[in-house]
């Protein structure tokens, strides 16, 4: 079935309502109490070992052939704090940051012996749970996001441009200012991030006795940016395939569906073949690339709600993503609201560089908020040609 089709109105299941759904992975109110956690903890805690039992380094040994070469670093409770509070400081002004910058620093030094050593200077890094994958989005004076943008709707014939395709470059610019080369672009976008602070947040509460959070650092490719109708995101429920979707839901791709038998029969010979016994877990969300000649594993996800659910929705189409039978979805038209995953910011940018609008403001997109970021470029400057023996012999200057 298509993204069009909808279930009979008249249509329920008793499974709807009575299954619930059960995982070995989701600790009892027991076994946290156990470990020392507050009662009124207990729910939150449950959550965060959950998420953490799909992270890379749970599943990488077993798959390592099928996912970027990756690299993790176990991260300080410091360090977290460091990153939390750099974040929270660009909405609001003068706070001091010495401590902080001292410690993200020594982070800088860590990651960047790794990036330039293991990685050539390309690679992608986040947490073991969520990537930075907003901090492009929002981070509105960016100009080589601002360049990135531009250069990618450029690359549209004219009579291309509309919403759908316009979005679609939009995804994979943002996406492309990703690739980090250097420990102090690393610690950039990670203090830039709303979904690194989220995190971060969820891990620093239970204090420094049960903290635990890892950065992964993978290898960079470029093909998954410039393919992102090649990504789709997988329901596996007790072992079975469910259900699979477009990964970027809200774009339409038009080459998906005459492709869309061939993509499948590839993701379900992969899942028998490959995941399915070299996994030891039953129920995931498994994010994956089509490549010319292989498939990749992007990340797994828990099966839970947290996972965003693409062209399914986990209140409507529950029973299929815990039952199947195996539905695939792609978009088989644009949508008419596309556009809505643009922020108006860089719309703005869009339609006067592209468009010619006279009603539309001219100027470079605005701030909406005063929001102070570090002039990390100067400090890039700085420190260039300055990792000698391990250490940084210039500090980041604010
Ligand atoms: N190593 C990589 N090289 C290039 N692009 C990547 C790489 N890893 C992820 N991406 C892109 O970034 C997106 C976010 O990465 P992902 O690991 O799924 O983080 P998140 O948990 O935040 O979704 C992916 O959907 C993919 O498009
Ligand atoms: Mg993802």
């Amino acid at each position: 079935m298509d993204g069009s089709s909808s279930p009979p109105l008249n249509y329920t299941s008793p499974r709807i309502q009575r299954e619930v759904f059960r995982s070995h992975l989701l600790l009892s109110d027991q076994e946290i109490l156990d470990l020392g956690i507050r009662p009124c903890d207990v729910e939150l805690y449950r959550r965060r070992h959950y998420q953490a039992s799909f992270s890379i380094n749970t599943w990488y040994d077993a798959l390592r052939e099928h996912t970027f070469r990756t690299e993790t670093v176990d991260l300080s409770f410091e360090e977290a704090q460091s990153i939390v509070t750099v974040f929270l400081s660009k909405r609001q002004a003068g706070v001091d940051l010495s401590k902080e910058r001292d410690i993200l620093q020594k982070l800088a030094v860590r990651l960047d012996w790794i990036i330039k050593n293991d990685f050539n200077r390309r690679c992608f890094i986040k947490l073991n749970t969520r990537s930075p994958k907003d901090a492009p989005i929002y981070d509105f004076n960016s100009q080589t996001v601002k360049k990135a943008i531009i250069s990618e709707i450029s690359r549209l014939e004219p009579q291309e441009r509309d919403d759908n395709n316009e979005t679609i470059a939009f995804v994979k610019a943002t996406n492309r200012c990703l690739v980090t080369s250097s420990g102090i672009e690393a610690v950039q976008v990670l203090t830039r991030s709303m979904r690194i602070y989220e995190d971060l947040i969820k891990c620093i509460q239970f204090g420094e006795k049960h903290f635990e959070a890892k950065l992964v650092i993978r290898e960079w490719l470029e093909e998954v940016i410039n393919k992102p109708e090649m990504e789709f995101r997988c329901f596996v429920c007790k072992n079975q395939m469910n259900a699979i979707t477009q990964y970027f839901s809200m774009c339409h791709f038009p080459d998906l569906a005459p492709r869309k038998e061939e993509i499948q029969k590839k993701i379900l010979h992969f899942f028998d073949t490959q995941l399915k016994n070299k996994l030891t877990h039953n129920n995931y969300v498994v994010d994956l690339f089509i490549g010319r000649d292989r498939i990749l594993i992007i990340e797994l996800n828990p099966f839970h709600n947290g996972a965003g659910a693409g062209l399914f929705s986990w209140a409507t189409d529950r029973d299929t993503l815990m039952n199947g039978p195996l539905e695939f979805k792609i978009l088989l038209q644009p949508a008419h609201n596309v556009r809505e995953h643009v922020p108006d910011q860089w719309q703005r940018l869009i339609s006067s560089e592209f468009h010619n609008s006279e009603d539309e403001d001219d100027e470079d997109p605005d701030i909406d908020e005063p929001v102070a970021y570090w002039p990390w470029t100067l400090a890039a400057v700085m420190v260039v040609g300055s990792v000698i023996t391990g250490r940084l012999t210039s500090r980041f200057e604010i």
